[in-house]
């Protein structure tokens, strides 16, 4: 029986059949890894890809982290590869993270006028956003993906076995997105997410949070795919603040996941949107509660506000010198290109530190 799940070019299952029978014509493979995929996916992913066995494959490991998502290691890639004598009868598969997808996509699209690729996410945050979508880039000078390129994989190959050894607080990073995908676009999926215990690994029903996250990526991807028209800016919420939030922890060489700098960014423009009125007192509350059950407030002093708003002021989705935030309007609807002062984003980093006595009085603000 066939089991796949698949949206556009993306096939989703606990094995990767698809993929064996794709790479059957394959015979030069490039594999673009980390230590971590190295230690914990490769037998997995040899296991399930006996057609592998006749192919010529070169395998590049970098070292894991966001802190190496940047042109240093981009140089590195591409000496391999010439090294290896790469040209482009070559596939590319990316393994691994958001931090692979995203290296990956960019150093493929560049080398010899771009290579052909697929990614194989092997995160929760990469299965269901980091490997769709089509976006792939760089960190430069310390900001976050400001060099990058617009181009899609041919598949992308979604085995959720790998989660098995992604460690829990990899596990509530993709959560801190997936929570997302609620807030912007479905209020259904919010209130089925928001019961889940993702604490018990056992009893997660892994096929069906993912299918749902993918198709409602896809769909927004779809409308806008190079965010021409704007629509694409709402899968960003959350995103403005915590992008600053991340870039300051690396900055401070302090650890943060993606996902939990995203949750944080969340519960601040939450309470701006509450504050422009667009949001409800109730909805506002309801959101800033789910996210606290999940993670905890990781508080920004009042010297780092300088450096954040610094962060901010240079976001993608600026122009003009304004600062533009996607907000939302109730659980499951948002809206993009809101003008928000830098007063007004200050005060919602004050709000979520005060977050951390879980006073409840401060929730407002
Ligand atoms: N392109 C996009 O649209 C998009 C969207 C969201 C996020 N991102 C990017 O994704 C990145 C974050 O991705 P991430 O959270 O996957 O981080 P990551 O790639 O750094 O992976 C997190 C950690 O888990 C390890 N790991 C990966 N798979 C494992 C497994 N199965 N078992 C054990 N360990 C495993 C990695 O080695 C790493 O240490 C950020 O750079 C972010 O900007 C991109």
């Amino acid at each position: 029986m066939d089991n796949n799940k698949i949206i556009n070019n993306v096939i989703i299952n606990n094995n990767l059949f698809k993929l064996n029978f794709f790479l059957k014509k394959r015979r030069k493979i490039i594999i673009l890894l980390d230590n971590n995929i190295k230690k914990f996916c490769l037998k997995v992913f040899n296991k399930f890809l006996p057609n592998l066995q006749n192919s010529e494959i070169k395998i590049i490991k970098i070292i894991s982290g966001e802190k190496n998502k940047n042109l240093k290691t981009c140089i590195y890639i591409w000496k391999k590869m010439l090294k290896y004598e790469v040209d482009r009868s070559y596939l590319l598969i990316n393994l691994g993270g958001g931090v692979i997808t995203d290296l990956g996509g960019f150093v493929g699209s560049l080398f010899k006028r771009g290579l052909k690729f697929i990614n194989i996410p092997t995160t929760l945050l990469s299965m269901i956003d980091a490997s769709i979508g089509g976006k792939n880039g760089i960190n430069f000078l310390d900001y976050k993906n400001e060099l990058g390129v617009f181009r899609n994989p041919i598949n992308i190959y979604i085995n959720y076995s790998f989660l098995l050894s992604l460690p829990k607080k990899e596990i509530l990073s993709g959560l801190g997105e997936i929570l997302k995908y609620g807030l912007i676009y479905s209020k259904k999926y919010w209130n089925y997410i928001k019961k889940i215990n993702f604490f018990n690994n056992n009893k997660i029903n892994w096929k069906k949070i993912i299918y749902i996250a993918v198709k409602i990526k896809n769909i927004i991807v779809k409308k806008d795919p190079e965010e021409l028209l704007g629509i694409r800016k709402i899968l960003n919420f959350g995103h403005t603040i915590g992008h600053a939030i991340e870039s300051l922890f690396l900055l401070k060489k302090k650890k943060i996941t993606h996902g939990e700098a995203i949750a944080l960014g969340m519960i601040c423009e939450s309470w701006i949107s509450y504050k422009k009125n667009f949001l409800n007192l109730k909805n506002y509350k309801e959101i800033t509660y789910i996210i606290l059950k999940f993670f905890k407030v990781r508080i920004i002093k009042k010297k780092y506000f300088k450096t954040l708003l610094n962060y901010i002021k240079n976001d993608k989705k600026n122009l003009n010198n304004k600062i533009y935030f996607v907000l939302l309007k109730s659980i499951g609807k948002s809206i993009f290109n809101v003008e928000i002062k830098k007063k007004v984003i200050i005060k919602s980093i004050i709000i979520m530190n005060r977050l951390k006595n879980k006073n409840k009085k401060l929730y407002v603000g």
